[in-house]
């Protein structure tokens, strides 16, 4: 009737299959992303420094963006104070874009590594980046 062994043999080699694309994918295909900041905007800054500290930015830019949504939109505010007290005008459009005018060598870099979707461009211009 039912053979124990023969099904678990199966049900192994099922699995080695059914993982394969995974394990094959791990430390190649998707490299490290490497977000470059080289833009014409950055370039010219004296200082280059984000709104907040870079570990900031890097961990908390969702949350950060979210904010800054909700500042301008339900509550009017259109200023933001940085921790060490610098202040940037809130717009994603003319901040944040504005210095990173490289979504797909900026934004894109991690996303796709990370996998995640904003739908941001739904409605918010990406950049021009093919400028000639
Ligand atoms: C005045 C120009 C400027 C503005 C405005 C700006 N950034 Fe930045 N951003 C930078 C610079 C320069 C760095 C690199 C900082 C460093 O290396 O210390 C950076 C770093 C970052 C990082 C981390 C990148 C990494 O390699 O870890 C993220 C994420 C980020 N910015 C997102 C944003 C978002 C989102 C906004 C809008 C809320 C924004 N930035 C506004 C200039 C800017
Ligand atoms: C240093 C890498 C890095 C850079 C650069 C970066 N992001 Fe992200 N971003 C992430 C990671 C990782 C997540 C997912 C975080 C999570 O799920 O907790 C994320 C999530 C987001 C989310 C939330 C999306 C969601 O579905 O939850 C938004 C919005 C976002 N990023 C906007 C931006 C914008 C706009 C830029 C370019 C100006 C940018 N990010 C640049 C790494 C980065
Ligand atoms: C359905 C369309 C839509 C989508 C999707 C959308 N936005 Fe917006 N967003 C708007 C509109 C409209 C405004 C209002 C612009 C204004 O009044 O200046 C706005 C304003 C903002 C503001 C505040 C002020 C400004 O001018 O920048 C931020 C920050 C912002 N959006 C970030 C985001 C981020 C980050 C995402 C993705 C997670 C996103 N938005 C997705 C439509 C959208």
């Amino acid at each position: 009737m039912y053979d124990a062994g023969k099904i678990l043999i199966g049900l192994i080699i099922f699995l080695a299959f059914a993982t394969f694309p995974f394990y094959s994918n791990m430390g190649k295909a998707v490299a490290k992303p490497d977000p470059k900041i080289d833009t014409p905007v950055i370039q010219q800054l004296e200082v280059k420094k984000c709104v907040e500290s870079k570990e900031f930015m890097r961990a908390e830019h969702m949350q950060l963006l979210n904010e800054w949504r909700d500042a301008a939109l339900r509550r009017g505010e259109r200023v933001y104070k940085g921790s060490d007290g610098r202040t940037f005008q809130i717009s994603f459009q003319n901040q944040c874009l504005r210095c990173h005018s490289n979504k797909k060598k900026f934004c894109d870099e991690c996303h796709s590594y990370a996998a995640v979707k904003p739908y941001c461009w739904d409605c918010h211009f990406a950049p021009k980046e093919a400028k000639r």
